[in-house]
């Protein structure tokens, strides 16, 4: 397997990059490798330095995001709103085009999605239940958000000022994970996606892609020998340094650290330049079977 942690130095949010080194990146993305900028930082301007504190959070989610024009999670006065809401979506601009400057085949294809600022520290609230906890490896699969086989691309920044990196842990390469676990996963009750698609429990019909990206996910992290033993990497994300991954491919799993931006995507398997390393693909050639409808 490739290095799981591919470093570029790139300093700016709108980089110059030849069609080359473009498609040297985009390779390594859609490997399953983590794209890690360790010269790109996001400024927060003198007025915005009071946002570090998790004081702002509200107290109802994890963090703080912006849905559309509404900081969500938060609270304070409507003017300390604003202006948090104008950070985020500062953010969220850079890191859109961040993206499509690296990646312009995406920019056709790519939905725009949550933007979160996280000023709590990791760990900082117990998760309500194993498969809630992050700091388990895994890769990103929802339960109500069914994606049949739509990547989830993040952009992650860390803007901690006290030197403290983000911590993760990166395991193996998606086929493998998928080889491990896949033996386990048994297929969907006939009608169980209709069922849960008709009373809203699933905001769209589960594929079976996506009943075994579930299952991946909660296979993974219930496994503690896996978690313990499986080939894997601690990698410390400084303050001032930018990363971007496919979560839904990327095993990963968040240790440590404290006041970060992220920006989530979504991404038709059609906007990819390597679509055959897409969870998709790779599912569908151990399974040798379409898992969507086509
Ligand atoms: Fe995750």
């Amino acid at each position: 397997m490739q290095d799981a942690i591919q470093s570029f130095d790139i300093r700016d949010w709108k980089p110059n990059l030849t069609a080359a080194e473009t498609e040297k990146v985009a390779l390594n993305l859609e490997q399953g490798a983590v794209i890690h900028l360790p010269t790109l930082g996001f400024s927060m301007t003198n007025d915005e330095q009071k946002f570090y504190s998790p004081s702002w959070l509200n107290g109802q989610r994890k963090n703080i995001s912006l849905e559309g024009l509404n900081v969500r999670g938060a609270t304070g006065s409507i003017n300390d709103l604003t202006q948090m809401a104008s950070m985020i979506t500062r953010y969220a601009h850079q890191a859109t085009q961040l993206i499509i400057t690296l990646f312009p085949n995406y920019a056709l294809y790519l939905n725009t999605a949550r933007t979160s600022y996280r000023p709590n520290m990791v760990g900082a609230v117990a998760a309500r239940s194993w498969k809630k906890d992050d700091s388990r490896l895994h890769v990103d699969a929802f339960p109500s958000r069914p994606n049949h086989g739509e990547r989830i691309l993040r952009v992650f920044t860390n803007v901690n000022p006290e030197n403290v990196s983000r911590v993760w842990r990166v395991g193996e390469a998606f086929e493998q994970a998928a080889q491990h676990f896949l033996p386990n996963i048994k297929p969907p009750v006939p009608f169980s996606a209709s069922l849960l698609s008709a009373i809203g429990i699933t905001k769209r019909k589960r594929s079976e892609y996506d009943h075994i990206m579930l299952h991946l996910h909660d296979h993974m992290k219930a496994d503690l020998d896996y978690q313990k033993n499986t080939q894997q990497q601690a990698v410390n994300f400084a303050p001032g340094s930018t990363w971007i991954c496919f979560s839904d491919q990327v095993l990963h799993a968040a240790m440590s650290g404290q006041y970060m931006f992220e920006q989530t995507f979504h991404l038709p398997i059609a906007g990819q330049y390597h679509s055959e390393f897409s969870p998709l693909h790779v599912l569908e050639k151990l399974q040798k079977r379409q898992l969507v409808k086509r």
